[in-house]
């Protein structure tokens, strides 16, 4: 009894400790805005219906089956099945060979389809991504032609909820 707090330098010591934490804790969220396991959440609206949408999006993973990734295209999806309005696969990075888990959870809303989507990086460590669970999902998006023609398309995430997302590139056939 009798050192900590009955001790200036102590305290002081102890101030200066807690002070330290806390604005490491701050530096840290403010430089590192993403997710603490590289992760995505997207959110879409289509101007179409569910069916339409789970239609193609199933299509394109399927499409997007074969291993080959030394052609320009994306490659390595694995259509996992469908739960009722949800749907889920598999993308393997072709360079890494991670796997990432994906899911796309559909809603209806009128007459246009809300869309959640998922992705984890299936590497227990992954912090940093380079945008690849954002754009596993994405791809899919673009690559079925989701996108076109549809005056009520919308899309929306943020970098805390998805790793990378404001600096992600998407190089759909590169
Ligand atoms: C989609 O995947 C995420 C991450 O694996 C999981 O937390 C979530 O429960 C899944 N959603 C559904 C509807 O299965
Ligand atoms: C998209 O915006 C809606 C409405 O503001 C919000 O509820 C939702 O969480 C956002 N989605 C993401 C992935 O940030």
């Amino acid at each position: 009894m009798g050192c900590c707090c009955g001790c200036k330098l102590c305290c002081c010591v102890l101030l200066v400790a807690a002070v330290f934490i806390a604005a490491s804790l701050g530096l840290f969220s403010a430089f590192f805005p993403y997710p603490s396991h590289a992760s995505c959440r997207v959110n879409w609206v289509f101007g179409k219906s569910c069916t339409t949408v789970k239609t193609k999006l199933i299509e394109q993973m399927k499409a997007w089956e074969h291993d080959d990734c030394s052609t320009k295209q994306q490659c390595g999806y694995e259509y996992l099945g469908e739960d009722g309005n949800v749907i889920r696969g598999l993308h393997r990075t072709p360079l890494l060979k991670f796997e990432d888990k994906l899911n796309f959870t559909m809603n209806a809303n009128g007459g246009n389809c809300h869309v959640t989507a998922v992705s984890v990086s299936g590497l227990s460590y992954a912090v940093i991504d380079f945008g690849t669970n954002y754009c596993n999902l994405r791809n899919l998006v673009i690559g079925s032609g989701l996108d076109e023609n549809d005056r009520y398309y919308k899309e929306n995430s943020t970098n805390s909820v998805c790793t990378m997302y404001s600096i992600a590139h998407c190089n759909l056939y590169t």
